[in-house]
């Protein structure tokens, strides 16, 4: 990788490993096939197409490779779902809605090195016997969406896609469907139901399990963008080569995003947990702005429940036990959740000591009563509530128990919804509330009027 040179301004930082960005920034680099062949691009294809199917699917599982759009769950073990006596189409569909606030590498890897994304998907389509794929893209992506159009079609061009692809007798289309621009259209299920041109509201999970029923009611791998671009790096290193990077049971790199109140907030890869949130904040982004200090962090995107800069965390059992300060804890999917959060989607979202925390709140309150589709009561309900209620406090208008009635509210959301955007939604208010509940209650006053002007009108219009 040494030899590759990167813009002016734009290199790796040295505690990076350049895999699925390699190619990100680099310079004379551009999102052409000729590009990319001339880099030894879809090699891999080539060795995967000669290769069985499951024998693929085995390197993908001895990889240990876990999605990167938020869940973390094991690529190779979710392929293996498709029932073994199925009949119907398989389909695979590329998550690319990138709706998770926080996360910005999806559209990266699209605009600049679409091809990369075109091979992990045709090896994968190959593994697990997809005839159809579907690319589907956010709405507000119209340059990606136009970039991998004419990818799609450079790679036809080459027979790298279409009939008998590559002389293998394997065919393959491959399709853009572009989203019309809701969050929750990146929710597998939602996503499913917008493919089939309807609402999208999410599917019950059993019995609407993707891999056994999902578009048009048969098996369907949905995968992250950048989930599939790790495919291609697991057939040149061999399932085992590529396990050898990261730490155990989280492996390969991945791409972290880091915005907010840091010096240098940008897009970084790194081997999982090889990294600690300190070197990350601190060497990486440069460290805190200017008179500032780091307040909180939110690891992985927006769903993910927020953590002190001064907190600590005891983790795992008996001898393995350890104690960790929030700077301590490596970038891996497991310590990270030990710790009470999830790594999520890599959106790592630094709030400095300006910031209030109830504004905080409100954000993530006010983009979640906008985002809920409205399928289920305390989700649709909830998340309108507990924006209701940031406002007051941001407004200065609340009393310490509307705090309380907060929490509660959070909590009435958690485990009685359809989709786990109930819990994206009350996660971060429960882990706000519990960590900084203090600083909520000063900003509140038992003065207050109990009531909000909404609901003195309501009452009005009652005693009428
Ligand atoms: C509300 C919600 C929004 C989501 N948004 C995205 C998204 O924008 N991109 C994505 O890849 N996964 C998103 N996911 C996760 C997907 O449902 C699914 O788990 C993922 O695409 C699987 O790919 P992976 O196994 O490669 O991570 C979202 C999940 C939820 C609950
Ligand atoms: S949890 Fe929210 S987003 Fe998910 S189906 Fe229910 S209402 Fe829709």
């Amino acid at each position: 990788m040494s030899d590759i040179q990167y813009l002016p301004g734009k290199e790796p930082h040295p505690c990076e490993y350049r895999m699925i960005f390699k190619n990100i920034d680099r310079a004379g680099w551009d999102p052409s096939i000729d590009c990319y062949l001339n880099d030894g691009g879809y090699e891999q294809l080539k060795k995967a197409i000669k290769m069985e199917p499951q024998a693929i699917t085995n390197e993908v599982k001895a990889s240990g490779l876990r999605g990167r759009g938020g869940a973390g769950f094991p690529t190779g073990v979710k392929w293996g779902f498709i029932p073994p006596n199925n009949t119907k189409p398989v389909y695979l569909i590329c998550n690319c809605d990138e709706s998770e606030p926080g996360t910005f590498k999806d559209r990266y890897i699209v605009h600049q090195d679409p091809h990369q994304l075109l091979e992990g998907m045709i090896i994968s389509c190959f593994a697990v016997g997809a005839h159809t794929a579907y690319i589907y893209m956010r709405e507000e992506f119209p340059e990606a969406a136009t970039i991998m159009e004419k990818a799609i079609e450079e790679a036809r061009a080459k027979n790298l896609v279409g009939n008998d692809v590559l002389g293998s007798g394997f065919d393959l289309e491959i399709y853009i469907h572009r989203g019309a621009g809701a969050y929750i259209c990146g929710e597998e299920t939602g996503l499913i139901e917008s493919l089939e041109g309807k609402r999208p509201y999410p599917r019950i999970k059993p019995p609407y399990f993707p891999a056994a029923l999902g578009l048009y009611m048969a098996p369907t791998i949905v995968n992250n963008v950048e989930s599939l671009c790790h495919v291609k790096h697991i057939i040149e290193m061999g399932g085992g080569g590529y396990a050898q990077l990261g730490v155990a049971r989280n492996t390969g790199t991945r791409i972290l995003c880091v915005s907010g109140d840091v010096q240098k907030p940008g897009y970084y890869e790194v081997e999982v947990g090889k990294i600690t949130m300190g070197e990350l904040l601190n060497d990486v982004c440069g460290g805190p702005k200017e008179g500032r200090t780091f307040k909180a962090c939110i690891p992985g995107g927006s769903s993910a429940k927020i953590l002190r800069c001064d907190e600590s965390f005891t983790i795992g059992q008996g001898d393995a036990e350890q104690s960790l300060s929030f700077f301590d804890i490596p970038m891996d999917f497991d310590t990270i959740a030990a710790c009470g959060s999830m790594a999520g989607s890599g959106g790592v979202i630094v709030i400095d000591d300006s910031r209030k925390i109830s504004w905080i709140l409100n954000n993530l309150n006010s983009f979640y009563a906008h985002e809920s589709c409205g399928q289920c009561t305390p989700c649709r309900e909830g998340s309108m509530w507990m924006k209701k209620i940031s406002d007051r406090i941001v407004g200065g208008h609340a009393t310490p128990d509307d705090i309380q009635t907060l929490e509660d509210v959070a909590y009435q959301i958690d485990g009685r919804t359809v989709c786990a955007f109930g819990e994206a939604s009350s996660w971060p208010v429960e882990a706000i509330i519990s960590k900084f509940r203090d600083e909520l209650t000063a900003e509140t006053s038992e003065d207050n009027d109990d009531l909000s002007e909404e609901a003195k009108i309501q009452l009005q219009f009652i005693s009428q």
